[in-house]
């Protein structure tokens, strides 16, 4: 659902102007020196990216799904680290407190998080804990009207940058799996909260991640989002959901960036005495990555107005996620193999590209992880 068609469509040729004349022009930089600009951080600040998807009476722009999926496809035409960086602002670091938080944490942390004054995290992955979610280790022990945490989480996206994490720990201390698991808001400046240094990846520079460890934490019993204990793996649960479908919008800008650089070079390239767009079996490669990118493209806009309808969304948002995260894999080995030697080089964005997409089949839920729900959806719808 697209609320107001014309105010949005000059949203969305904002993003595409601040891609084409800031972003793309410092996808360089950004690698060289693995940080997103200052400058470009405070200008997102300004469009109010930070708050795409936060309720308006919170101060976010209060987009609908198809709003934000349309915007994300835009916003990573660049690389795709840019939207990282707001990323865990409209997405898995606040959707916790919009979807399940009481009023009072909303009004607390939401206008924060929606203007980008604190970036927010989510804290879920530990060393021993990844697609096994339930079985999470870290502990939240209670203590008079607190509880004190201990643990550690892996892997968490802007946890260097975060000012508050959504941290899933375990409430009920004989529990094995998910029931025993709540949700806390744990703001960074918390005493024994420590965040480790930030992890060296394959691709994604700029993105940081790091291991956030919890020393007898002590949070007040009022910082479990909704005030229920047990609920947490739910809230992780529908966070994921909403973050799946996004994540799929985000591989097909990518996939559509990495075809245009394909056909780009395809056109300028010349062998044999002609351009290589020429050859058949370039064309092959060029016009299977289009096909399957417009199928990305329709899988997500249908789920997200499915969702802006109201409809559960689960099972489309993994059938995306899946869908679009093996596609954009596809479509980058396309595009150095297009590419031939040049797209080899790190001079090339291809290259780049390349080892960035390959994160998406496994962050938000493994590709195997997306199989597992559809076909747990399937068996039980059947
Ligand atoms: N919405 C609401 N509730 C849900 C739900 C959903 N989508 N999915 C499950 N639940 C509920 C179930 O109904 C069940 O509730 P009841 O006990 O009341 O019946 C409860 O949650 C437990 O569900 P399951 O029995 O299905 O749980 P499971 O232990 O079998 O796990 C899983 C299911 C799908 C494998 C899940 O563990 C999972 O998604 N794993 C992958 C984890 C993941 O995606 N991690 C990514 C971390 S974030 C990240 O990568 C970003 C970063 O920062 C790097």
């Amino acid at each position: 659902m697209i609320r107001d068609p014309e105010s949005f469509s000059i949203l969305l040729d904002t993003v595409s102007r601040l891609v084409r004349e800031k972003l793309i022009p410092r996808e360089a930089e950004v690698t060289e020196i693995d940080e997103i600009p200052a400058d470009i951080v405070a200008e997102m600040r300004t469009m109010g990216l930070f708050g795409l998807t936060i309720p308006e009476e919170y101060g976010g722009l209060g987009f609908t799904s198809e709003e934000e999926v349309l915007t994300s496809m835009a916003l990573c035409y660049a690389s795709p680290v840019f939207r990282s960086r707001i990323g865990t602002n409209t997405g898995i670091g606040a959707q916790g407190i919009v979807i399940d938080g009481t009023a009072e944490q909303k009004q607390k942390y939401l206008p924060r998080l929606a203007s980008g004054e604190i970036t927010g995290s989510f804290a879920l992955t530990e060393p021993e804990s990844g697609s096994d979610a339930g079985s999470l280790k870290t502990t939240a022990r209670r203590d008079g009207d607190h509880y004190i945490l201990n643990g550690s989480k892996r892997y968490i996206t802007n946890a260097p940058e975060a000012g508050v994490f959504t941290v899933m720990a375990r409430t009920d201390l004989q529990s094995k799996d998910a029931k025993g698991v709540s949700a806390f808001i744990v703001e960074r400046n918390t005493p024994g909260l420590s965040v480790g240094p930030a992890d060296r990846k394959m691709g994604q520079r700029g993105s940081h991640t790091a291991d956030v460890i919890f020393d007898n934490v002590r949070v007040p019993a009022s910082s479990i989002i909704g005030g229920k204990k047990g609920q947490g793996f739910k809230t992780a649960m529908k966070v994921l959901d909403k973050a799946r479908l996004n994540i799929a919008a985000v591989c097909t800008g990518a996939a559509e960036r990495l075809l245009d650089e394909a056909l780009r070079y395809a056109k300028e390239r010349q062998q044999f005495g002609k351009p290589i767009a020429e050859f058949q079996l370039v064309q092959a490669m060029l016009a299977d990555s289009k096909a399957e990118i417009y199928a990305a493209r329709s899988m997500v806009l249908e789920a997200a107005r499915k969702k802006d309808g109201g409809e559960n969304i689960t099972l489309e948002a993994s059938c995306a996620k899946l869908f679009a995260a093996e596609m954009v894999g596809r479509v980058a080995d396309r595009a150095v193999q297009i590419h031939g030697g040049a797209g080899y080089m790190q001079a090339s964005a291809v290259e780049r590209l390349y080892r960035d997409v390959r994160l998406f089949r496994l962050f938000e839920g493994t590709s195997q992880i997306q199989q597992l729900v559809i076909a747990r959806h399937m068996l039980k719808e059947s």
